[in-house]
């Protein structure tokens, strides 16, 4: 494939991806954009692969096979709660492939011999010194750029690698969600950021000297670590968007050392995106960017503790069938709990039977209800929920003094009106879907148990609040049946 044809396939794909992020910005465009996502990549990867700067292709297309078997098998596998997480290991291999990119680029800058350009005379011996200084110059400045590439290359990459397995390892449950509070921590990062650039420009002075690169990388990777181990568990949200930025600066960073302008704009489409979505998540949660960076979110205040506030009701799904049947509006909030119980199919089945009564059902859905953004529009739109019913919290936070029954299916902390009164909870600040507004809340979950934020929930014992107890499929199962 000649260089001609790769750019220009590189230039359609550039375009593919961008219609792509735009596709998937809403509903019913979303199928449209992974389509575009997908056939931009499948082209990006065959010019790539055929293009005139490749070698080796038997072992490329060896290693893609091996690759996707693996991420065919996981992806099929992977639960829908499962997702966050897998986005984060995936974070983690690009965090890695931009450390291994830049190794291998380390000192790959060959300068060439002078050539006089062709036809080009000169007429003293002295033109041709100055011709040759200068094109010495020009090569010194090129090789330091890409040693800069280099080194930022390796910096960011690590960053996003040791940050994502933490992300990983606190979404799964094996590293402990709560804040790491080591002693002076913001210090300890600004340190970590000034030898750095102090070790950026002793590479630059002597680049043949690998030392303060591997000594950069061991601080970033412990820079990367400490940076995600510091934020507290009620920034995830935030922190998943964020490494989702930084994968894509990494992979432009990779993109600038290999020469290849499509891995730039795609790094850059990325790392750009995230960083609106991380914006609009620290938005959702009345939090600044900064404070969700420097961490410790909710640990420096007392925990309203997961002690029970009083005496809560509890109530049957025949009684909640005869609730929905007198009701003219209604509004249901799922949540996490939704999606573990894979409740979002008797979910939509209930929303018909109620629509065709005339009843007037409609969905609020948190920004960060669930484990990852869009996370419930995603569940219901698998199960055909129609997309008019379902309204972002701004749109509906105001109608639910006017509902007669509030069904909250599996969510906790994004209803937890602690959020607006207690300025000593862990989440104090946050919008929540006011749900306590309405004449009748029905809670769905299994037990008394705190969400994710773990602060227990003063709606539960609100008086016009009861409690319907047991797995969220099975409990609205019941509902459908007595209706
Ligand atoms: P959560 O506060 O996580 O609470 C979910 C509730 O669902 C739990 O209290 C649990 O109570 C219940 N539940 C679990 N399995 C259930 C089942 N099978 N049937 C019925 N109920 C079940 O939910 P939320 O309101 O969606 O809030 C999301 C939280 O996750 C926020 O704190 C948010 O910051 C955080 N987070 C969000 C994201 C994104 S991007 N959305 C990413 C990471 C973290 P029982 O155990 O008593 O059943």
């Amino acid at each position: 494939m000649s260089l001609g044809l790769v750019q220009a396939a590189y230039i359609v794909s550039a375009l593919l991806f961008i219609m792509s992020l735009a596709g998937l910005s809403k509903h019913e465009t979303a199928k449209a954009g992974c389509w575009y996502g997908i056939v931009g990549m499948t082209i990006a990867l065959v010019a790539t692969i055929f293009g005139p700067a490749t070698e080796g292709q038997f072992w490329i297309i060896i290693a893609m096979i091996i690759g996707a078997i693996l991420g065919i098998h996981r992806a099929l596998k992977v639960e829908m709660t499962e997702m966050p997480e897998l986005v984060a290991m995936l974070h983690s291999f690009v965090g890695l492939a931009a450390v291994l990119v830049g190794f291998n680029s380390f000192g790959l800058h060959i300068q060439p011999e002078f050539v006089a350009p062709e036809g080009m005379t000169f007429t003293s011996p002295e033109a041709l010194e100055t011709a040759k200084a200068t094109f010495l110059a020009e090569q010194e400045v090129l090789a330091n750029i890409h040693n800069v590439e280099v080194f930022l290359g390796i910096f960011i990459g690590a960053v996003t690698f040791t940050g994502s397995i933490v992300a990983f390892g606190k979404l799964r449950g094996i590293i402990n969600s709560k804040a790491l509070m080591l002693p002076h921590r913001h210090k300890l990062n600004l340190a970590a950021l000034v030898v750095s650039a102090l070790l950026m420009v002793a590479f630059l002075n002597s680049p043949e000297n690998i030392f303060p690169v591997l000594l950069m990388t061991a601080i970033a990777l412990a820079f990367g670590w400490h940076l995600v181990a510091s934020i507290g568990g009620a920034d995830m949200p935030v922190v998943v968007s964020m490494l989702n930025s930084y994968s894509g600066w990494a992979a432009a960073a990779a993109g600038f050392m290999l020469n290849n302008d499509l891995l730039i704009v795609t790094g850059a489409l990325v790392g750009s995106s995230g960083a609106i979505l991380s914006y609009i998540m620290c938005k959702a949660m009345n939090r600044s960017f900064i404070s969700v960076i420097a961490g410790g979110f909710g640990n420096d205040v007392v925990a309203s503790s997961d002690e029970e506030q009083g005496e809560h009701r509890e109530t049957t799904a025949e009684e909640v069938a005869e609730l929905l049947k007198n009701a003219s509006s209604v509004i249901i909030t799922p949540g996490y709990g939704m999606a573990v119980a894979q409740a979002q199919y008797p979910v939509a089945d209930i929303t018909a039977k109620l629509r065709e009564r005339g009843i007037n059902v409609r969905f609020g859905i948190h920004p960060v209800a669930g484990r990852l953004p869009g996370h419930m529009n995603v569940l219901l739109a698998e199960a055909k929920v129609p997309y008019d019913v379902v309204l972002e919290m701004d749109e509906i936070n105001e109608d639910f003094p006017d509902t007669d029954v509030v069904l909250v299916i599996g969510a906790n902390d994004t209803v937890n009106p602690a959020a607006l009164d207690d300025p000593n909870s862990p989440i104090a600040g946050m919008p929540v879907l006011e749900v306590w507004k309405a004449q009748n809340v029905i809670v769905f979950k299994r037990s008394m148990a705190v969400g994710y934020a773990g602060v227990q929930n003063p709606l539960f014992f609100k008086e016009n609040t009861q409690m319907l107890f047991g797995d969220a499929k099975e409990r609205v199962e019941d509902i459908l049946k007595a209706l």
